[in-house]
């Protein structure tokens, strides 16, 4: 799922799947949160690949995964046929009233407005229902996201913070969004997470999938110049004992309708 006005599908199922699974593992620490029970209909907000859809369908859960990014759902309905999937914005679900929870990992930092997103979340739980959540706080992955734009400044290319692609807010101020649509707030958490990332290659893997909004009409020679750049810069912080770490920030939220 993306960006409101993003049109581009940057997602790359497979690379997703093949170098990103991390994205899956760590869900299921959000799955018991969830607390998920028999006999639910649960919403998987910005799904991927299916992965948690699927492990919620094997604890006896009535699951619907939607993303943004059409080339994952076509890649999720591949590998979970019996699962119904769909195409759809965060900010724009059909449903009233149906859903015994709406659960979201890794997703929501990509979602703007974020108000939006969360009216439409609230809309479709039922009365009592929960919204479970993780995605990326104030200050998740700033040293990358400094280097990246630090770059941008020495080579002169012009970057707005509306071009800034990810929304990273505090607790205080996703717990007060969350109030004002009409969620009682019953769990809200900040916490680093510095995530492994795979291999040699493993900071610049993270770059080509997630980074790629930030490197729009840039060419492919310069990008690759950049990122060479950028990985020489955060070495000595991002790179222990032969592995290349991301500095994640995570908010993990629960509301009730
Ligand atoms: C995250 O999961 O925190 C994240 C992933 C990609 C880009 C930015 C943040």
């Amino acid at each position: 799922m993306g960006d409101n006005n993003a049109t581009k599908d940057y997602w790359d199922a497979s690379l997703y799947d093949g170098k990103h699974a991390f994205v899956s593992n760590f869900g299921n620490d959000v799955i018991k949160l969830l607390d998920a029970k028999k006999g639910e209909r649960i919403l998987d907000l910005g799904c991927g690949t299916g992965d948690l859809a699927h492990s919620l369908t094997e604890m006896g859960v009535t699951v619907v995964g939607f993303d943004k990014s059409k080339n994952m759902i076509d890649q999720a309905k591949a590998k979970y046929p019996n699962i119904v999937f769909g195409v759809s914005d965060a900010t724009e679900l059909d449903y009233q009233n149906e859903f015994d929870a709406v659960f979201s990992n890794a997703v929501l930092h990509w979602v703007k407005p974020p108000k939006q997103a969360l009216q439409s979340i609230y809309q479709t739980l039922k009365p009592k229902g929960r919204f479970v959540a993780e995605f990326g706080g104030k200050g998740n992955v700033k040293i990358i996201t400094d280097e990246i734009l630090n770059q941008f400044k020495s080579y002169e290319i012009n970057f707005s913070d509306e071009q800034f692609p990810w929304y990273f807010p505090s607790i205080g101020q996703y717990s007060t969004l969350m109030e004002e649509v009409g969620f009682r707030v019953m769990h809200a958490q900040h916490f680093d997470r510095p995530t492994p990332l795979d291999g040699e290659h493993g900071l610049r893997n993270w770059l080509e999938m997630f980074s790629g909004g930030m490197f729009e009409g840039i060419s492919n020679e310069l990008k690759n110049e950049i990122f060479n750049k950028i990985e020489t810069n955060v070495r000595e912080t991002l790179y222990l004992d032969g592995c290349w770490f991301a500095d994640y920030k995570r908010i993990r939220v629960i509301g009730v309708k």
